[in-house]
């Protein structure tokens, strides 16, 4: 996944980060672009019950690509972005701050966004990240993977790989099935108020390889906030 500053990187991994942005841009692998437009629609609701501009925790957020496309729209006051790296960068809406850091940020938020972050950080765990970034907002928007058997699994294990090979992040053995996503949400202590199977995410070469049975968008809510 993209860090803010490549450079420090072995040439060798530059490369390949070349490489990959190349085939990515043929093939029209752009990943983010539905699901910038979904999360728009989403946090704008959002915005709209909470009446008012609303502050966003990107948990897991790389170099905070998600965030830079989200920074644009009235409803957005600012973002906060959080990954477990160090970094500094800070523009009028946006901030990064390490994990480390992060342990000490005791501020609110109104949604938390978690893209592609919780398998990697293990399905089996995945609760427990969720439990404490419910104590942080009440709206926790998850998009990640659903695997549909041994094929499907080293499918998105691949694909993973494939993104994720230049930057050090742990490749899952294991993805969510609707079984395990279930009652993750029930351990979480959260209540899934939409739920977004079959989410296209790719265009062209890329959603053939992986189509949208593997992605899925989920809204949590924390309803004691
Ligand atoms: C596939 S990338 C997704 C990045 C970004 N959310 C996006 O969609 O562009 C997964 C990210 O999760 C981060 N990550 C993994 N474990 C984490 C943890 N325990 N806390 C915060 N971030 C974590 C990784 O460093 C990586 O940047």
């Amino acid at each position: 996944m993209i860090r803010f500053n490549t450079n420090n990187q072995p040439k060798y991994k530059r490369s390949m980060i070349f490489a990959s942005n190349i085939i990515r841009k043929i093939f029209r692998g752009d990943r983010l672009k539905r699901i910038t437009k979904t999360l728009l629609e989403i946090s704008k609701q959002i915005s709209l019950e909470e009446k008012k501009r609303i502050v966003i925790l990107d948990f897991g957020c790389g170099s905070m690509e998600i965030s830079k496309r989200l920074q644009n729209n009235f409803h957005v006051y600012k973002i906060v972005g959080t990954d477990t790296f160090e970094a500094n960068f800070k523009t009028n809406k946006l901030e990064y701050i390490s994990s480390k850091k992060f342990k000490n940020y005791n501020k609110k938020f109104d949604l938390v966004i978690i893209v592609d972050v919780l398998h990697h950080i293990g399905v089996d765990n995945a609760y427990n990240v969720l439990k404490s970034l419910s104590k942080l907002s009440k709206n926790i928007l998850v998009k990640d993977h659903f695997e549909h058997g041994f094929f499907s699994r080293h499918l998105l294990r691949f694909v993973d790989f494939y993104a994720n090979y230049a930057y050090d992040v742990t490749i899952p053995k294991k993805y969510f099935d609707y079984d395990s996503w279930h009652k993750t949400i029930i351990k979480s202590n959260l209540k899934q108020i939409k739920l977004l199977k079959n989410f296209q995410q790719h265009d062209g070469l890329f959603n053939l390889i992986l189509n949208k049975k593997h992605h899925f968008i989920s809204l949590l809510k924390n309803e004691k906030f």
